[in-house]
């Protein structure tokens, strides 16, 4: 039976089971993820306006085959730079549903007058091989890492200077000013394909400290002389996984050790809650970070690579 795509919604009958079936795709396509189905659902219902952002399910014969995250970057400093990323079961591939979904995903972008149009894959040949053929060219890299939180071999905390001072997310309440302006200036030094502008204090809020799979217990702050100076984001599914959501430290105050400190004292936490695995994903050119994940003891497990698409020719 052919594949047919559709664009998943909220309010159809089938829209919890829709989520839950989308979520197995992703996480059997992309094990290293922390994704539910109501983070599924909560993105479709509370991504701003100008994201449009869209969740295309491929199916046969009543199976789900995959399905992609589509819409536009709304922090992008240039206009019309649309995502769209594919996850195909890997039990259920070579039917036809990536093909489908890229033309559905590509047919949505290119009617929001997109200019661009920007694709993960993971660094398989096959995967990099469907990129290429359908006019992407290549560009940026990054690492998905896994550290087993269960087994003992976390280091222990590093020292806390003086003037420092560790907090968890949830002690600020909703004194959240200091750590939305280091989240932006961290997000603008993070390398990446595209060029992103600072977020509004209600955007970010929305977007990334109200994620109903933000740990604010778990998320960790570290503060100099009382100022926000670094800190680092827990995503977790709330069972067994956890996911380094951002890590950052202000400019003035790197290379002192302080993302180190408030990484690890996130990662203390979660294993003391009872997580048994933590993932984390970095541009292939981000040292520090690198840097830091490799002294936590966190051991690679799959590349994935940006592929970009221009519309506009
Ligand atoms: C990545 C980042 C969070 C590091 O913050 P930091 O507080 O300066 O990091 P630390 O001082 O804890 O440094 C940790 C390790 O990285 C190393 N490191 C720091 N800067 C480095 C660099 N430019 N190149 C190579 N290694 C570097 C340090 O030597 C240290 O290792 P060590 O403890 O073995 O000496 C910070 O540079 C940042 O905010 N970058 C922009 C946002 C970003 O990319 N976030 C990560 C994406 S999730």
């Amino acid at each position: 039976m052919s594949v047919t795509s559709r664009e998943f919604r909220l309010d159809s009958p089938t829209a919890e089971a829709d989520s839950e079936a989308a979520a197995a795709v992703l996480r059997a396509a992309l094990p290293y993820l922390v994704v539910t189905p109501r983070a599924l659902r909560w993105q479709v219902e509370n991504a701003p306006e100008t994201q449009h952002h869209r969740l295309l399910l491929a199916e046969a014969d009543g199976q789900l085959l995959g399905c992609a995250r589509t819409g536009i970057y709304y922090d992008s400093s240039e206009p019309g730079q649309a995502y769209l990323n594919i996850y195909v079961h890997p039990e259920r591939r070579g039917r036809g549903a990536g093909r489908a979904l890229l033309a559905a995903g590509e047919a949505y972008v290119t009617g929001l007058d997109a200019r661009a149009n920007f694709c993960w894959s993971l660094d398989d040949e096959r995967s990099m091989a469907f990129a290429e053929r359908n006019g992407y060219r290549r560009g940026r890299s990054a690492h998905f890492q896994r550290l087993a939180l269960g087994d003992g071999t976390l280091p222990p905390m590093p020292p806390c200077p003086p003037d420092v001072e560790v907090r968890t997310g949830a002690s600020f309440g909703d004194d959240l000013h200091g750590i939305w302006v280091a989240d932006n200036e961290a997000a603008l030094d993070e390398p990446d394909d595209l060029d992103v502008e600072p977020t509004s204090y209600d955007l970010w809020l929305s977007q990334y400290w109200m994620h109903p799979e933000h740990d604010r217990e778990l998320t960790s702050v570290v503060t100099v002389d009382g100022e926000v100076a670094a800190f680092s984001l827990a995503i977790t599914d709330g069972g067994s996984r956890y996911m380094s959501g951002m890590a950052g430290t202000r400019r003035v105050h790197r290379r002192r050790g302080l993302a180190k400190l408030a990484k690890s004292a996130s990662l203390h936490r979660a294993r003391a809650a009872g997580y048994t695995e933590a993932f984390t994903n970095n541009d292939s050119g981000n040292e520090p970070m690198l840097a830091i994940n490799k002294w936590f003891g966190y051991q690679e497990c799959a590349t994935e690579v940006r592929w970009i698409r221009d519309l506009t020719g």
